[in-house]
């Protein structure tokens, strides 16, 4: 083998290792794939195939080793880089300069956002290694032992946005609650999940609806809102999105069954910067009887967090995403 086909050699299984193995042993595995590229002079494919067992790499990696060396299939390729991948950097481009609070949203963002809606669309649960939960997986409501009614893998996270899953258990719900100056996009990965759709009004000079007699305490929590939508989702609806100013609440139950989506936020949750995450209540209709309100305008009132919602943690199985 020439040294400048050996080293073309060594970069792309370089490239490819970082993008096919798990992230702690990545750096591992390419310095072995260094080592043993030194003395091995087998054909091309051959010569992966070996690496590969080397490595102790699953079947299915060497196989996708060999395609690459065999044939020339690059990482960069879109059958080579997994969809998560594509997402999350499509993403990151998507929200490296997102419109600001109030601001109308620019060609390229719009364009940069389209492309991410129609990743979403595309991706399924099998492309993240997930493997849909049966009812009977999870004991019914109320949750017992401490186990969580929500868990969430963390997949990646910048700057300027976080991605990841929310599992929810049979019966289980995310409290409405808000993403404060953020944007965000939803998709189910097998399930069904009902999605209320809420915005903060800012209630104007001479409004007539006046704000329901509660204990002053309270009525320093209430928020003036609107029911934006209600709708249900499976994995073969499209996104469901969110911006700073426009269905920027939600409350999210499992329908039928346990349920899982996949959230991206952008930028991430932080309360340092002002981005923490708040509850909110319906105030019920006899709570707002006094109230002149107009057909879906209502009154949230916050809450703390409810005792019933707690959120575990769980290993992502998908595929690592280099950003
Ligand atoms: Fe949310």
């Amino acid at each position: 083998m020439r040294t400048v086909e050996k080293i073309v050699f060594i970069f792309n299984l370089n490239t490819i290792l970082r993008e096919i193995t798990p992230i702690n042993s990545s750096y591992e595995n390419r310095t072995k794939v260094r080592r043993v590229c030194g003395r091995v002079s087998r054909p091309f494919h051959r010569r992966s195939l070996a690496l590969a067992k080397a490595l102790q790499l699953t079947s299915f990696t060497r196989r996708r080793v060999a395609a690459v060396v065999r044939f020339g299939m690059m990482p960069g390729d879109s059958n080579m880089t997994s969809i998560v991948q594509r997402i999350a950097r499509q993403a990151l481009l998507t929200y490296r300069n997102p419109p600001r609070v109030g601001e109308e949203a620019g060609k390229s963002f719009l364009e940069n956002h389209g492309k991410l809606k129609s990743l979403m669309t595309e991706v399924r649960a099998a492309d993240l290694k997930l493997v849909p939960r049966r009812a009977d997986d999870s004991p019914p409501l109320p949750f017992h032992h401490g186990a969580p009614p929500v868990t969430y893998m963390h997949i990646c996270e910048t700057d300027h946005f976080s991605m990841g899953v929310f599992l929810l258990k049979s019966g289980a719900s995310i409290p409405l609650h808000d993403h404060p100056g953020m944007h965000g996009m939803l998709k189910v990965m097998y399930g069904k999940v009902r999605i209320s759709c809420f915005d903060r009004l800012e209630r104007p000079a001479g409004s007539p609806q006046a704000a329901p007699p509660l204990p002053t305490a309270q009525t320093d929590a209430l928020r003036c809102s609107v029911l934006r939508s209600t709708g249900e989702y499976t994995e073969e609806s499209g996104p469901c999105v969110l911006s700073p100013d426009r269905d920027n609440l939600h409350q999210i139950d499992a329908v039928d069954g346990p349920t899982a989506f996949m959230d991206i936020l952008a930028p991430p949750y932080d309360p340092d910067e002002g981005r923490d995450c708040h509850y909110y209540k319906v105030l019920t209709e006899t709570e707002v009887k006094n109230t002149e309100q107009k057909e879906k305008q209502l009154w949230l009132v916050e809450i703390s967090q409810p005792p019933d919602f707690w959120c575990g943690g769980e290993p992502y199985p998908g595929p690592e995403v280099c950003l």
